[in-house]
């Protein structure tokens, strides 16, 4: 069960505003912690740390255990040589998968993290953990660094995403790395979050037919029309309220690719119940 502060926090999580401070806090009780020779060099332990502040400090919003767990898993199974995390915060989904996909026998790990606050703190805890070699911080809007890194011919295919950023962004960043062959029939997409706040337009995409998906690239917006589909407005809000980037890419995608998509219920650390959708990527259908 959460514990008081934590909910408390998350009850209010509209008023936290988290870039405050606390996530260079986090830094210095995580090196201050008296055992930190036993912390280096040990991913589990460096999480630990992270729940530790998270439960008796100040709230982050990490994925939490139980949905760690359903992607812990998928690692396991897909064994990826290469995975994507959009949004990386403090590090903390970063160091659980980042060290799954080493012992899978991945070769790369990157958290693609806005931030550049937050993407120096993962740094700072994924050299920390020993992690250094497989993980590979990108700091900028996750679209630009999935062009960036593509363009540059270091990216060439993701065999599993993690999505756990901007919730409209899931959608046109996932049609980016499909317009650039980065998802492609063997792919796995694991994106958080949604039930809690959801993610109606992204669901819907992952899970239409070819068909439906062909229709509405002859649309003038390219997209669906139902007006019942959208992302949360107040999600948006949020973001705008603290100034920070709303704008999306717009890619046409890959209409063709299909998709076997299903939602894996578990619970936020809070105890709130939320879903990861885990789509894999079966096959393209001639176009
Ligand atoms: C829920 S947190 C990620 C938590 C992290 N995956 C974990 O479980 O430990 C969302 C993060 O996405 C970042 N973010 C939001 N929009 C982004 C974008 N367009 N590109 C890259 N990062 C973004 C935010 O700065 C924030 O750190």
């Amino acid at each position: 069960m959460p514990n008081f502060d934590q909910s408390k926090a998350y009850a209010a999580q509209e008023e936290v505003f988290f870039d405050d401070g606390r996530e260079v806090e986090l830094l210095h009780f995580v090196y201050g912690k008296p055992d930190i020779n036993q912390i280096r060099g040990n991913p589990s332990k460096v999480l630990q740390a992270i729940d530790d502040f998270g439960r008796t400090k100040k709230y982050l919003m990490n994925v939490g255990e139980d949905k760690g767990k359903i992607v812990s898993d998928l690692i396991a199974e897909v064994k990826p040589q290469t995975m994507v995390e959009l949004g990386g915060y403090i590090g903390y989904s970063c160091i659980l998968f980042g060290d799954a996909v080493r012992k899978a026998g991945g070769k790369r790990y990157y958290s693609l993290e806005r931030n550049p606050e937050f993407g120096a703190v993962i740094s700072s805890l994924v050299d920390l953990a020993g992690l250094g070699d497989v993980v590979k911080v990108a700091i900028g809007s996750s679209d630009a660094s999935i062009k960036r890194l593509h363009d540059a011919g270091e990216l060439k295919h993701i065999d599993l995403m993690f999505l756990d950023h901007y919730k409209p962004a899931y959608k046109p960043d996932l049609k980016l790395c499909e317009e650039l062959k980065l998802v492609t029939p063997g792919s796995v997409l694991a994106a958080d979050n949604v039930i809690t706040p959801g993610n109606p337009p992204y669901l819907e995409y992952v899970r239409a037919s070819v068909e439906q998906k062909r229709k509405w690239l002859e649309q003038p917006n390219g997209e669906g029309t139902n007006p019942d589909v959208r992302v949360g407005q107040k999600h948006i809000n949020q973001y705008a309220k603290r100034g920070e980037p709303t704008a999306l890419n717009a890619s046409p995608g890959n209409p063709n690719l299909v998709y076997d998509s299903k939602l894996n219920h578990s619970f936020e650390p809070t105890g709130d119940p939320d879903a990861i959708e885990v789509s894999r990527c079966t096959g393209e259908e001639s176009g």
